[in-house]
């Protein structure tokens, strides 16, 4: 009873043939001693009926069929009288008249309802992921995964990018999170970390004379799960030579319409716009913004000083106090700001309640603002209610800067410190964009490139500088004298691809001169030593003739989430960790023999 065609190939055509479908019940119906059989595989699901003069013995086992047991039947197609044609299934015109019908396997009691609609919760669909990967939504997705793989390696082999593995024991990658270690047996005390990505080594193999490397590769980072992060996940990982950022850009550019157009027939624009990272940070307060709506922030301080509200002032006089403490031990910060956020009326079902005012507080409160004021706009126009009183003699003033016009509604946030006021009301507007569906339907993409981020980012509590992104991005040639005495003022070669509101990818042109690295590695407190240490393999190479050269890593498991309208990647992994690094379909991580440890060299620590 092997089969001859699957579940989803039959048309009217094929009426009159004998087949042979294997596949999984996905239904049984019976009425009036007629059984109806949905039989379901991986390419569709095909109608068996069981009639009222079919053997006993069909018959029998028909009324044995549950949902999921494993079955194999024959029998001519047919097609299906006008009346019971469903235009909803592709196979919808026919139907198969069972004739023999073989129990593959049976099925015991289903843990939960199999199907998108289901209300089994995260534990349980991650225990028998295998039944949860049975739904048409989970199926579509691991389709759209496998897909848009196919269609990166399509891609990019016909640009001339060798597919090349790195190894996955390393000695440790420096993105920033935590490693994955594993411990030596051959060697007590020694550990190999997993990489975080293959960074030091696709940077090797443009050492190598390989020009054009590309990866579909694991990475591993012990950082707390979030939506759009796992424990484990994957990159588009690529790397070039004898680049600038524009060949890096545009190729990505290619890369992604390819893609899009092959697996989801969409096409995008030839090229992505673009924002500087302090543009991204005025205009929408986050340097990963939505772009598939405007509402945008906008400068309020201009009415600070004369309007009467204390709290503003503060911010304001505060910001630049601190901002000129800094410069005189050489740090450059930006001051205070008062930011505005107009929400227009036709964008609201109805006038913002107070209730809904101070949920957006606590919310932009969570981003570290202090509060946040508001006002509304009325016939007049005029402002009213919340802050307006202060403002009340250049109510005009206002309302025609910000373009607000009557029924709108103005949030404000102001803070000593410039990137909280943009990155609260920025939180504010993402939460507008969710609450008010602002972002369209399914199947918009905007795409935008952030560029010229700052090279460094200081850690107050560690009153040091960290690499932004990594420390192998140039900093750009007009800030190579002035590295050390001004840090905070210097922009990277670096560049992040954003979609719909996430951090699709990252990358920069990298250091191929190792006395620049080494500048670097001591700007971000690594003495000589200790960079030799950690990275004396990768500083070694660049003595050795090392190319100019510039990568980008795309993750694949963020891609196919939003090519899916998904907001968890779980969703689009097949066996995910759960928010809790676990997995509960095999109970990692879990424990090991006393005999393993002592292999390893290990002991737990008693408590622990
Ligand atoms: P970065 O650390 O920014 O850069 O990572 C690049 C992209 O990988 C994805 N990503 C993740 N996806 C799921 N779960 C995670 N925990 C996770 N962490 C990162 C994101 C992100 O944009 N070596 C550099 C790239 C380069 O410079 O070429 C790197 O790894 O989509
Ligand atoms: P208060 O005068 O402290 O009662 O505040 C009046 C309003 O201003 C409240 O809605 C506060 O949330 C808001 N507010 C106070 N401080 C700030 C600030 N720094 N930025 C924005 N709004 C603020």
């Amino acid at each position: 009873m092997k089969r001859t065609t699957t579940c989803g190939a039959l048309r009217p055509a094929d009426a009159g043939r004998t087949v042979i479908l294997n596949g999984w019940v996905h239904r049984r119906r019976d009425h009036g001693g007629i059984s109806f059989i949905n039989l379901r595989d991986r390419y569709g699901v095909t109608q068996a009926v069981v009639d009222q003069d079919a053997p006993a013995q069909i018959k029998a086992l028909a009324a044995e069929l549950r949902n999921e047991y494993c079955v194999a039947l024959e029998g001519p197609v047919r097609r299906r009288p006008d009346d019971m044609v469903n235009p909803d299934m592709p196979t919808g015109e026919i139907e198969v008249l069972v004739t023999r019908l073989v129990i593959l396997n049976r099925c015991d009691v289903l843990p939960f309802q199999i199907g998108d609609e289901s209300s089994a919760g995260e534990d349980l669909r991650l225990k028998y992921r295998y039944l949860d990967l049975r739904s048409a939504g989970m199926q579509n997705r691991v389709r759209l995964r496998g897909e848009v793989s196919f269609a990166v390696r399509e891609w990019m082999g016909a640009q001339g990018f060798y597919e090349i593995e790195t190894p996955t024991f390393i000695k440790s990658t420096p993105e920033g999170a935590r490693d994955y270690l594993v411990p030596s047996r051959l060697y007590p005390g020694r550990f190999y970390a997993l990489p975080q990505s293959p960074q030091l080594y696709k940077q090797l193999l443009m050492v190598a004379g390989f020009d054009k490397y590309f990866q579909i590769a694991r990475c591993y980072r012990d950082e707390d799960a979030r939506g759009d992060r796992q424990p484990e996940f994957t990159q588009i990982d690529i790397e070039m030579s004898f680049v600038d950022r524009e060949d890096v850009l545009s190729m990505t550019e290619g890369l992604m319409g390819h893609v899009f157009k092959k697996t989801l027939g969409v096409e995008l624009p030839a090229k992505f716009r673009r924002l500087t990272w302090e543009e991204a940070q005025e205009r929408y307060g986050s340097d990963k913004p939505d772009l598939r709506f405007d509402l945008p922030l906008q400068d309020f301080s201009p009415f600070v000083e004369t309007g009467g509200f204390q709290a503003f002032k503060d911010a304001l006089t505060q910001g630049e106090a601190a901002r000129r403490a800094a410069a005189q031990k050489g740090v450059s910060i930006p001051g205070g700001a008062v930011k505005a956020l107009v929400v227009p009326a036709a964008l609201m079902p109805a006038p913002y309640s107070r209730k809904q005012i101070e949920e957006l507080e606590a919310h932009a409160k969570i981003y570290k603002a202090k509060g946040l004021a508001w006002m509304k706009v009325a016939p007049g126009p005029v402002l009213e209610s919340g802050v307006s009183k202060f403002f009340a003699d250049q109510g005009a003033a206002v309302i025609s800067a910000l373009g607000a016009g009557p029924g709108d509604l103005i949030l404000l946030v102001a803070d000593s410190r410039r990137g909280i006021a943009n990155t609260a009301l920025g939180a504010v507007r993402s939460r507008l964009g969710r609450d008010l569906s602002l972002s369209g339907g399914a199947l918009r993409f905007e795409f935008a490139w952030i560029v010229d981020f700052p090279m460094f980012e200081f850690n107050e509590e560690e009153n040091r500088w960290e690499a932004a992104h990594h420390m192998f991005t140039w900093p750009q040639e007009k800030y190579h004298d002035t590295l050390e005495s001004d840090p905070g003022s210097v922009k990277g070669d670096l560049y992040d691809l954003v979609l719909n509101g996430f951090e699709l990818a990252s990358g920069s042109i990298r250091i191929h001169d190792p006395s620049l690295q080494k500048r670097i590695f001591n700007i971000v407190g690594f003495d000589n030593e200790e960079a030799e240490r950690r990275f004396g393999f990768l500083t070694e190479a660049f003595k050795y003739g090392a190319p100019p050269h510039g990568g980008i890593a795309p993750g694949l498991d963020r891609l196919v989430m939003i090519m899916a309208g998904e907001t968890s990647i779980k969703e689009v992994i097949a066996f995910p960790k759960n928010s809790f690094a676990v997995s509960p379909l095999d109970d990692s991580p879990g424990i090991v023999d006393a005999k393993q440890l002592n292999e390893l060299h290990l002991a737990i620590k008693p408590g622990s």
